[in-house]
């Protein structure tokens, strides 16, 4: 994945600069290399170089270009084809230095495209996929199309997903941009200045006015206008609701904080509150379709599968029929023809673009045309997923930059846990009290998340600051909690890389345990349910291999309390409601405690390394 910035402007304003902040919000899609053009006099200026946006700036200041300039484009990369050198770096250019490309995304049918060029007399200098771009629209305006109509043929030889912004040396009044499963959004600020971009808030300190690209189409900006056109069609103008943003930047700065990962924990809080809001009617909706469901899979990837894990868990609580968990880039090869009619796809995605999903959907829907529904929860609008799903929740979390998922992962849960009872309300299996009260201790979870977060966190420095730096660890538990160690291992292994093995307690039994040394760590996740009393057998087994044990319970803990060397303490109530929504509550001290360990081995949480915000390659 990578981020891509564009700017158009009749204002007395310097284009790079501007360019240069868009890249910088949106460094998390990718931070291997980064580049700009503009266009003045009829010519291109390009600057771009390997390593991240900050050091680069301080090398070759990727903000001064000429005076005058009125147009920039700009690209942050996570390297796909071709290593993150100075070479590979977008933008890339034609043979003649006059049109210049940024992209988002992977060329499927680029070597047959290069072999085609390069028998014409094409130069090219890199190994990206991206070059192959500007030489066929030079190619097409070689043969008489302007600007527009050859990029519009060039985009369609084009095969896989794409996000591009693309700019003339000649045409010093147009960006184009166009999208295929790769995103892109236009701002405008009315007669003065347009933007495209792969995110929202790389524009939003300008204008909060905004269209969403659709799959094939293509946005031809002007300075504070726009025109839309099908690639396919692109001589015939077409219209597009605007979408206002209701959210401010300050949702994507760090607003004191020293990271993302870190204010987008404290944010958890309101995340929840705003995601408790969701409209009754949609979630009746999803509660109706799962009832008279004949089969219901439940796919995601990463975090949002663990959020899954979650959420199934606590759906089967109030729903007669299994739920299958599939991670969805196994979905079409393990499900096969095995996948029926009537079935229900849950699809789990804070981006909505990780590509294994959309595929796996995709997939479903050619197979199965009307007879699968696709129930998605998503917290970006206009995303790829909601495209391809009947029904869609979004999420209220806010913009995530932080690239570790943190408070979205928190309302993914809460929603599934919202229709969840809302199966329950349906269904009628419960009484009326009974629901309330699992109702309550839902709502409660953003004062309990508060609470600890306001008391209880200096002991997750303690716990760093006593952890020998060098040791793996397991993350154990049982039942609904598992979601809970998966996830709090992978925040581990991503931010702060260490192996981490979030595992079931009772399954470690059988091969894992034999790691256990003196003194190595093992995390106990053990709210007080079901699974308690067997989980302080498995408590004693590690111990007695002299395992440092560290639990997670509830504050009135007592017996794992006693067999632990150290506890985190989450003051919630100790009964079936609360446990059951324990996922949420018990997870920011899991991501908290990788968050501290992250910092405390000089490693930046914001960033971590081969990662980026949103996997869009198989
Ligand atoms: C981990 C993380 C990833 C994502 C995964 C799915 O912190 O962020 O594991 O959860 O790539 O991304 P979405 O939810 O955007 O589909």
């Amino acid at each position: 994945m990578c981020g891509i910035f564009g700017i158009i402007t009749n204002q007395e304003i310097s284009v790079g600069k501007i360019a240069l902040e868009g890249i910088k919000r949106l460094e998390y899609r990718g931070y291997d290399s980064c580049g700009i053009v503009t266009q003045y006099s009829s010519k291109l200026y390009i600057k771009k170089d390997a390593g991240k946006i900050d050091e680069i700036h301080k090398k070759i200041k990727l903000d001064e270009f000429p005076n005058g300039a009125k147009l920039a484009l700009a690209h942050t990369r996570w390297a796909t084809h071709g290593a993150p050198t100075k070479l590979n770096s977008h933008p890339h250019v034609d043979c003649h230095n006059k049109i210049a490309v940024v992209h988002n995304g992977i060329l499927e049918n680029f070597i047959e495209l290069k072999e085609e060029l390069q028998s014409k007399g094409h130069n090219f200098i890199s190994e990206t996929d991206t070059e192959i771009i500007p030489h066929l629209i030079e190619d097409y305006m070689e043969n008489d199309l302007d600007f527009k109509n050859a990029v519009a043929k060039a985009i369609q030889r084009c095969e896989g997903a794409y996000g591009v912004a693309i700019c003339h040396a000649d045409y010093p009044n147009t960006i184009i941009a166009v999208r295929k499963e790769s995103p892109i959004v236009v701002g405008i600020e009315e007669g003065n200045t347009s933007y495209c971009a792969s995110d929202i808030p790389a524009f939003l300190p300008y204008t909060r006015t905004c269209y969403l690209l659709d799959d094939d189409e293509m946005a031809v900006l002007k300075p504070g206008s726009v025109e839309f056109f099908d690639v396919k069609d692109s001589n015939v103008p077409k219209k597009k609701a605007i979408q206002k943003i209701e959210w401010n930047i300050d949702a994507a700065e760090k607003g004191g904080y020293e990271h993302f990962m870190l204010k987008e924990i404290y944010e958890e809080p309101s995340a929840l509150r705003r995601t408790l809001k969701i409209s009754k009617d949609i979630l009746k909706t999803f509660a109706k379709i799962l009832w008279s469901a004949k089969n219901i899979y439940i796919t995601a990837a990463g975090t949002s599968f663990y959020a899954s894990l979650a959420g199934k868990f606590i759906i089967t609580k109030f729903l007669d029929k299994y739920i299958e968990a599939i991670e969805c880039s196994e979905f079409q090869i393990q499900l096969g023809d095995a996948l029926k009619e009537d079935s229900v796809i849950i699809a789990i995605s804070q981006s909505g673009e990780t590509i294994d999903l959309i595929e796996a959907i995709r997939w479903a829907k050619e197979k199965l045309k009307n007879r699968v529904k696709v129930l998605s929860i998503t917290n970006v609008v206009g995303s790829t997923l909601t495209r391809y799903s009947d029904h869609v929740i979004l999420t209220q979390a806010g913009p995530e930059i932080g690239v570790a998922a943190t408070k979205t992962y928190c309302t993914q849960v809460l929603t599934l846990g919202l229709v969840a009872l809302e199966i329950a309300d349906l269904r009628k299996i419960l009484p009326d009290n009974e629901i309330e009260k699992y109702y309550d201790a839902l709502r409660s979870t953003p004062d309990i998340i508060e609470d600890f977060l306001n008391n209880d966190i200096e002991i997750l420095k303690k716990i760093v600051k006593n952890l020998e730096k060098t040791h793996n660890f397991f993350f154990l538990a049982r039942g609904i909690s598992l979601a809970t160690a998966k996830e709090g291992g992978l925040k581990l292994k991503e931010i702060a890389c260490r192996f981490i093995e979030g595992y079931s307690a009772a399954h470690a039994k059988h091969g894992p345990i034999s790691l256990v040394r003196k003194d190595f760590p093992i995390i106990f996740i053990a709210p007080p349910d079901e699974t308690y009393d067997r989980l302080v057998g498995n408590v004693m087994e590690f111990k007695a291999r002299g395992g440092k044990i560290i639990s997670l319970v509830v504050k009135s803990d007592k017996t794992i309390t006693d067999l632990s060397d150290i506890t985190i303490r989450i003051n919630q109530p100790a009964n079936k409601y609360y446990n059951l929504f324990s996922p949420i509550t018990f997870i920011p001290a899991l991501q908290l405690l990788a968050y501290f360990y992250s910092v405390d081995v000089g490693l930046d949480p914001d960033q971590p390394q081969n990662l980026a915000k949103t996997v869009t390659v198989h």
